[in-house]
């Protein structure tokens, strides 16, 4: 079984339950232009987290790393028309590009783009009172899993959803010791540490939580899932 079928598979999927989507493939093809890495979720994964804001009812949510909008707007869909999300991204560039493609996708007014290492900008929307969100997305740098879960859970309340990007990586999470082709040892420690606190919370009775592996045109990873519980 080959990455070529995993694409092959996920062009089926999208062309029968996805179809054209303008603003989506433009947001794409203005991140690619600027140079981003392109490594955002794949349509069949955006509209899965467009799908679990929905069952969720969600009115608010966070997501850590905008990258170029991508997962953004998939989210921002999902949202009432006096719904807000609020996403974190640490380069200013990466966040210009975001706000354009965010805008031109009709989410100018929902979303908040907040620019800096999450460690910052989310103490500082702790501070402001923010939250508790409906939805968390986690999917900044894999090596700060474990404090951006923490923030997570201040921001959160009972019957929170959080997801978890990215915690499969090919299947390096087996070996703390291996090296994650994007982010070294770090991403992969980062991830392990994030699993040991969700099976902590889960151990605890304060959290429900699975993880998902997946195969696509991103390759072989995952996701987390997690239900926040009462604490
Ligand atoms: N959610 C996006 C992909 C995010 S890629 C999508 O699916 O469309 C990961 C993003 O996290 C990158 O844009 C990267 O710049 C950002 N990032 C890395 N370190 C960060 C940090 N410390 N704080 C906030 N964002 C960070
Ligand atoms: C990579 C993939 C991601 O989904 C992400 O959030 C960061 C990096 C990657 O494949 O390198
Ligand atoms: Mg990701």
């Amino acid at each position: 079984m080959s990455a070529e079928i995993w694409s092959a598979v996920d062009s089926y999927i999208a062309g029968h339950l996805i179809g054209e989507d303008p603003a989506l493939e433009q947001a794409l093809r203005d991140s690619s232009a600027a140079g981003l890495p392109a490594i955002a979720v794949t349509p069949a994964q955006g509209k899965l987290l467009e799908l679990l804001a929905r069952v969720q009812g969600a009115r608010t949510i966070l997501e850590l790393g905008t990258l170029g909008g991508y997962s953004t707007i998939w989210l921002a869909r999902a949202l009432p028309a006096d719904g807000h999300l609020v996403t974190l991204e640490a380069e200013p560039r990466y966040a210009e590009v975001a706000r354009v493609s965010i805008a031109r996708a009709g989410f100018g007014d929902v979303v908040e783009i907040r620019v800096g290492p999450a460690l910052e900008t989310l103490p500082e929307l702790a501070a402001e009172g923010a939250g508790p969100f409906d939805l968390i997305f986690i999917d900044a740098d894999k090596g700060n899993y474990p404090g951006y879960f923490s923030w997570a859970l201040k921001l959160s309340r009972p019957g929170t959803v959080i997801i978890g990007d990215n915690v499969v990586r090919d299947g390096a999470i087996l070996d703390p010791d291996a090296d994650d082709p994007s982010g070294g040892n770090e991403t992969i420690k980062g991830v392990r540490r994030f699993y040991e606190l969700l099976a902590e919370g889960v151990g605890g009775g304060s959290i429900s939580a699975t993880a998902i592996q997946t195969v696509g045109d991103k390759g072989y990873d995952g996701f987390v899932l997690a239900l926040v519980g009462e604490k």
